[in-house]
């Protein structure tokens, strides 16, 4: 099925050069990985045994007929387990994942690349995992059903098995490549070969700006998706769950979308004084309001500030608004007439 509708993303680049060199650089092309293919892999096996800095648990690591194993070196009689995925580009972190096929489920390891570390340490969040059940798939990290298994790779790869066939390695297309937004374009391409590439043209008209938030918050999580016990600092990872809350979205309708200020194929920009632009595409006088506190600043350190969400990662908050803590004390809430 997936070899007769997807091209895969080396057959677009030849027609499509700018998008795919952008496509190169973003992340979106370094999602998902087999862990024995990985430089992560390389390091581990070059390097020592890695001490858990909450558990009384040593991991080794070896490599066998390709395979990436780890075990507990504290627990000889603990099997070894392979890391199938690391997923991640490695912009924050790296984590990989054991898929058991057999048994249709899997296990996020304890352990991960982390980029502001530049080695292994403890996979974010962990540390509500510190107790473990012996001799269980618990030992390394957090065990998963198909389910999660499923939607793991679901966010992190361009198409997989369908839901009534079973998890298989081989079937996943690794990474967020060109068909996973603009759908399988296999036709496209052969089309494009002989001249007729208007006759199949991708879509990529979005009906509404909601719609295109829609497409991204597949993955990226708004309020459908994001779980309604998750704090504030959690939040700030979900992009179209804060952009759609922020009065820039919802008072200028459908003309606010991530493309706005995002090439959806590229690396994240850090050049501020294009997102400045953005802002005062919208923010100048004659249109929506001027900023009252500062109009010559950076917008984005006082509006869309990083923020942390755990382990030292820091995210742009999108939900762009006065925040608390910079307005002055004696503001009160304005309603307009
Ligand atoms: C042999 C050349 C060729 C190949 C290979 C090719 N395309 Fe295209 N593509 C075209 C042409 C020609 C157009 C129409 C150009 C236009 O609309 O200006 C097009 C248009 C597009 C558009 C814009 C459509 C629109 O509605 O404006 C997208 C998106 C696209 N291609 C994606 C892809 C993807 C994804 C692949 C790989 C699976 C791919 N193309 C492979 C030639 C190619
Ligand atoms: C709902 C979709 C979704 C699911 C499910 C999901 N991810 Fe992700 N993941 C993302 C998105 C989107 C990002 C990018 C976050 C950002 O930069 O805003 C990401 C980022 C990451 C990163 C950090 C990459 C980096 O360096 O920035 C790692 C590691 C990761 N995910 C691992 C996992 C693992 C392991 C699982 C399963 C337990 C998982 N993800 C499940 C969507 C998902
Ligand atoms: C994360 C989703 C995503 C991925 C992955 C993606 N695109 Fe796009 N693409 C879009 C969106 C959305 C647009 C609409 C224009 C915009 O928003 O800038 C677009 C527009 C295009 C266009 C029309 C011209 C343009 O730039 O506006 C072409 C051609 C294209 N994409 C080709 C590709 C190719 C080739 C790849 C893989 C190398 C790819 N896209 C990967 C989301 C994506
Ligand atoms: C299939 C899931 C998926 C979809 C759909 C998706 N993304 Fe992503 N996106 C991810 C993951 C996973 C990452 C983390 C990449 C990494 O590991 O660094 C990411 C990262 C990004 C980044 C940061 C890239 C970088 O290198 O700085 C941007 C920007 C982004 N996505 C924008 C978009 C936009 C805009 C859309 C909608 C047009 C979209 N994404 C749709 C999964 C997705
Ligand atoms: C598509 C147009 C548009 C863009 C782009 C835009 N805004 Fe807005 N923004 C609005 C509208 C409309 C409002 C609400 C009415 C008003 O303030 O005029 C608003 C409101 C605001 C508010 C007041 C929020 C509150 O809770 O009272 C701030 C602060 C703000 N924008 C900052 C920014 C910053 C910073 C950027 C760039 C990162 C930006 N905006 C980009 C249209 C936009
Ligand atoms: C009004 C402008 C604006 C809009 C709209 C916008 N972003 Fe951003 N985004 C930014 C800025 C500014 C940064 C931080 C850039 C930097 O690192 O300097 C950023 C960073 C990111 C990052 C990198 C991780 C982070 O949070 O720092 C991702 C991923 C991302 N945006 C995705 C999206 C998605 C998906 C959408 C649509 C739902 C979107 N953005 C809409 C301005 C915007
Ligand atoms: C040093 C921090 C800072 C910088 C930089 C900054 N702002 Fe503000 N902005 C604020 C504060 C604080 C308020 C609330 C002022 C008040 O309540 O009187 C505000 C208010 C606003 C408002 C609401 C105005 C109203 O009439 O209610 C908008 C819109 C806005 N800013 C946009 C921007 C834009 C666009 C930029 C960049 C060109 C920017 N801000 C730069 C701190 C900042």
């Amino acid at each position: 099925m997936i070899d007769q509708h997807f091209a895969g993303d080396a057959a677009c680049a030849s027609c499509h050069p700018k998008q795919a060199a952008a496509q190169r650089r973003s992340g979106h092309s370094r999602t998902a990985v087999a862990m024995s293919d990985s430089d992560f892999a390389t390091e581990l096996l070059a390097g020592q045994p890695y001490p858990d800095s909450r558990r009384p648990q040593t991991f080794e690591f070896t490599s066998h007929s390709n395979r990436f194993m780890v075990r507990d070196v504290d627990d000889p009689g603990l099997p070894a387990l392979p890391a199938t995925w690391l997923l991640g580009s490695g912009t924050h972190a790296q984590t990989p994942i054991f898929v058991d096929q057999q048994a249709q489920r899997g296990v996020e390891m304890r352990w991960s690349f982390l980029a502001n570390r530049d080695g292994i340490g403890l996979t974010p969040e962990h540390e509500k995992f510190d107790q473990y059940e012996a001799k269980s798939l618990q030992c390394y990290g957090r065990p998963m059903d198909a389910g999660d298994v499923r939607s793991c790779l679901g966010c992190h790869t361009t198409v997989g098995p369908p839901a009534q066939l079973p998890i298989q390695n081989d079937l996943y297309v690794a990474n967020v490549g060109c068909e996973r937004c603009h759908g399988p374009r296999k036709q496209h391409a052969l089309l494009a070969h002989q001249g007729r590439g208007e006759e199949s043209k991708p879509l990529v008209q979005y009906a509404s700006a909601e719609a295109y938030i829609d497409a991204c918050a597949q993955c990226h999580r708004d309020e459908s998706s994001v779980s309604p016990t998750a704090q504030p600092h959690e939040l700030v990872r979900f992009q179209p769950y804060g952009l759609k809350r922020s009065r820039c979205y919802l008072e200028s309708p459908d003309k606010l979308t991530c493309s706005t200020c995002h090439d959806p194929h590229d690396t994240v920009s850090h050049d501020r004084t294009v997102y400045i632009q953005q802002c005062q595409q919208c923010h100048q006088s004659g249109h929506d309001s001027l900023c009252t506190a500062n109009p010559q600043g950076d917008c984005i350190d006082c509006h869309m500030p990083a923020t942390e969400w755990t382990a030292g990662i820091a995210f742009h908050d999108h939900e762009i608004r006065i925040h608390e803590a910079l307005a002055p004390k004696h503001s009160t809430p304005q309603v307009k007439p």
